[in-house]
């Protein structure tokens, strides 16, 4: 049985896991309110906010899943990467619970943890993990695909610039639209009959033919259409709804152009499964795409849960599952803000 703690950026969570990766609780305790007036995450606020929440919520995890200390056999935390702040919190309380209880505790990596997360079942056990897949971690701060053969992982490709979700939230927020601007943005896209081909974004495409994703040009072009165009939360709500479907359309379209290029560039050596996870995952309309995408080329697609797909401990108490030998003495696991 592994408890899981995970404060990387602005959600507290604390989860148990059972060995065969079935999670008995998961709770998230989303400071969402007290950044958005900020517009975007305030650091020195998540940090207290941790501190806040994160010992009331260990204890309530315990008693939602009928546990004492006695049945928890190691404890993992998000060590990197994230703010620096924000993980302090959550490995220094770790750490101390490990060394009092003296059980191990097993430092894990963020990105794995999404990585694994569309695994994750709702109820029961995880679903097994295939020898090999394919992995797009699409979230605030990250939009990458791995290539994950026995639990080693290879990136793909990266952003050269902003992350998908940064793009979403980095234009909601210009046209006045509230932190996190990724459902904000999906919830007016899927208002009523959008004219989807009313504003152009180009496909960002490089000189060397590489596959990266580059979210900066269609960054820029919104807010130069938001501005010609006089396009606000406050504004019209037609146009404002065509703008919304067109810019997450382009979004997504990006995504499917790498994936492609990945899957070509793969020849012979494609795996069978493709899995989505981050935050942007929880798109709807990137999950019917990525469903039709998976029956055109005969693939089996995995899209985490949406409970699973923002930040949460669940999918943290899972990777340290895979970490047989990951566990270390307490004293030696340190935050970093950054992982290579
Ligand atoms: O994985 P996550 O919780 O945190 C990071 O590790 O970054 O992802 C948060 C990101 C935000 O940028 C948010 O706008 C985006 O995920 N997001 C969405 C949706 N829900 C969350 N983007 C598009 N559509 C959504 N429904
Ligand atoms: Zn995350």
């Amino acid at each position: 049985m592994i408890l899981a703690i995970e404060t990387s950026c602005d959600e507290t969570s604390v989860a148990v896991l059972d060995a065969d990766g079935s999670v008995r609780v998961n709770l998230i305790a989303s400071q969402i309110d007290r950044h958005q007036p900020f517009g975007g995450v305030v650091p020195e606020i998540a940090s207290r906010e941790h501190l806040q929440h994160l010992f009331p919520l260990i204890t309530r995890a315990l008693q939602d899943a009928k546990l004492d200390w006695s049945d928890i056999d190691r404890i993992a935390v998000t060590a990197g990467p994230g703010l620096i702040g924000a993980l302090l919190v959550g490995v220094a309380g770790a750490q101390g619970l490990a060394y009092g209880l003296g059980i191990p505790l097993v430092p894990v990596n963020h990105l794995e943890g999404h990585i694994y997360s569309a695994y994750l079942q709702r109820e029961g056990p995880a679903i097994p993990l295939p020898k090999r897949f394919l992995s797009l971690v699409i979230s605030g701060g990250h939009s990458s695909i791995y290539d994950v053969r026995d639990g080693v992982i290879t990136m793909l490709n990266r952003t050269r610039d902003d992350a998908i979700g940064e793009t979403f939230d980095k234009v909601a927020k210009f046209i006045g639209l509230p932190y996190p601007g990724g459902p904000q943005i999906e919830k007016y896209a899927n208002q009523g009959h959008t004219d989807r081909k009313r504003f152009h974004f180009p496909m960002p495409q490089f000189n060397d033919r590489s596959i990266d994703f580059s979210y900066s040009g269609i960054k820029a072009g919104a807010i130069r259409l938001a501005r010609e165009h006089g396009i606000s939360a406050a504004g019209d709500l037609r146009l404002l709804a065509d703008f919304c479907a067109t810019f997450q359309d382009a979004l997504i379209d990006q995504l499917f152009d790498r994936l492609d290029a990945v899957w070509t560039r793969l020849g012979e050596q494609k795996p069978d499964e493709v899995a989505l996870a981050g935050g942007v995952a929880a798109n709807g309309s990137l999950r019917d795409r990525i469903a039709g995408w998976g029956r055109q080329h005969g693939v089996i697609v995995r899209v985490p849960e949406k409970r699973y797909c923002t930040d949460n401990a669940a999918m943290i108490a899972f990777a340290a599952a895979r970490k047989p030998d990951g566990a270390t003495d307490p004293r030696r696991v340190s935050a970093r803000s950054r992982v290579q």
